[in-house]
């Protein structure tokens, strides 16, 4: 078939979805989710919006490289995909038969990993003639707020809301207007909250990723023992190169007299170095909520995993009267639940994408 033929039968598929989809308004939908932006190959199958299925399969082949190796994660994703997929629709009990619409992660992320997850998607969506659904991974990692399993009891933020995604390649304050209406207000310059983790990590000679080896070692520490610097940029923006700078040389210095400082302070270097990570995030969280007068804040990306920070929030919920809300953990690291639920979203607001849809590093919203 010709590629022109074929992308006006699939724009017929989406068409006839669309007037199925009015008179259907009161049945299940069912959308499987697909996730490959970086180091984790994930599948999940949301029933109108409700997760039943989450799989999440890691690649350990990166550990020894001390960072995500780009052709390692694609290849490992091409050998997950179909296994993990067949694990999602097995646990959510269902068919490929039952799925309205496939949603993947578009970007940003890796681009030899995103092809993996779009080519599936696409194939898959071209095979069962159901439409396709694009998503942004940053947008989906807020949407996790929304996620749950049947019976669950859990509460959902209202919106406007203000979203602190913090994650290994990521930093952004961002203002959810809706679903499908978001707006960042803030970003980092440099680094993101979690390569400040895992970088400081390294220097500690601590695996990788150090994010939760540091949060480990904090909690028997003392956050105050080393004063490191927080960044003060303009607005509601971030920035961690200077710390990263600050906390290698005050290594290196103290190396010098002791050989064995690190390991001699490992808890109470971690406790300083996450206290001051946290309090880089929160004095511009602090600062967006207030000027915006907004009291519910959420969290998302990898670093919500973080005790500090869960805590810092906490603290906050009272001092200010916050209403605070941090995804369930298996929705705070990289996971298919969240780009199932954003699909569904978008599914109700009818926005499909064609096949002819390629996936993106950078994805702006
Ligand atoms: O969102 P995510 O899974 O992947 C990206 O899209 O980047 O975030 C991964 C990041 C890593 O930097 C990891 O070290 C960090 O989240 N992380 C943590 C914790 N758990 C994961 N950082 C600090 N404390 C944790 N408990
Ligand atoms: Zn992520």
């Amino acid at each position: 078939m010709k590629w022109s033929t074929l992308k006006k039968s699939h724009k017929l598929v989406n068409e006839q979805m669309l007037l199925l989809c009015r008179f259907m308004e009161t049945n299940a939908v069912y959308i499987l989710g697909i996730e490959s932006s970086c180091d984790e190959t994930s599948a999940s199958i949301t029933k109108n919006g409700v997760v039943l299925s989450n799989i999440i399969a890691s690649q350990d082949v990166h550990i020894k490289y001390g960072g995500v190796v780009p052709e390692l994660a694609s290849r490992a994703h091409q050998q997950q995909i179909i296994p993990v997929v067949h694990a999602a629709i097995t646990e959510a009990g269902i068919t490929l038969k039952n799925l309205n619409a496939i949603a993947f992660t578009r970007g940003p992320g890796l681009m030899g990993a995103l092809l993996v997850g779009c080519s599936f998607a696409k194939s898959l969506s071209l095979a069962l003639e159901i439409p396709l659904i694009e998503v942004n991974h940053m947008q989906a990692h807020i949407i996790g707020n929304f996620a749950k399993r049947d019976n669950e009891i859990k509460e959902i933020p209202e919106f406007p809301f203000l979203c602190l995604t913090i994650s290994g390649g990521h930093t952004q304050l961002v203002l959810v207007n809706s679903y499908l209406d978001m707006k960042i207000i803030g970003q980092t310059l440099d680094d993101a909250a979690g390569e400040a983790f895992d970088k400081t990590a390294k220097m500690l000679i601590l695996p990788y990723p150090g994010g939760p080896h540091i949060d480990k070692h904090a909690q028997n520490g003392n956050p105050l023992r080393y004063k490191f610097p927080t960044s003060d940029i303009a607005e509601y923006n971030f920035s961690f190169s200077g710390f990263k700078t600050a906390v290698l040389y005050f290594l290196q210095k103290e190396i010098k007299q002791d050989s064995n400082f690190i390991a001699n302070n490992i808890d109470d270097l971690c406790a300083s170095i996450q206290f001051t990570i946290i309090k880089t995030l929160m004095n511009k969280l602090k600062l967006a909520a207030e000027n915006l007068n907004i009291k519910t804040i959420a969290l998302s990306g990898g670093v919500s995993a973080n005790s500090g920070i869960r805590d810092a929030l906490m603290l906050e919920k009272e001092v200010s009267n916050w209403n605070v809300f941090i995804p369930n953990f298996e929705y705070c690291t990289d996971n298919a639940g969240m780009i199932s639920l954003y699909g569904y979203y978008k599914y109700l607001a009818k926005e499909f994408c064609d096949l002819s849809i390629s996936p993106v590093a950078r994805y702006p919203f």
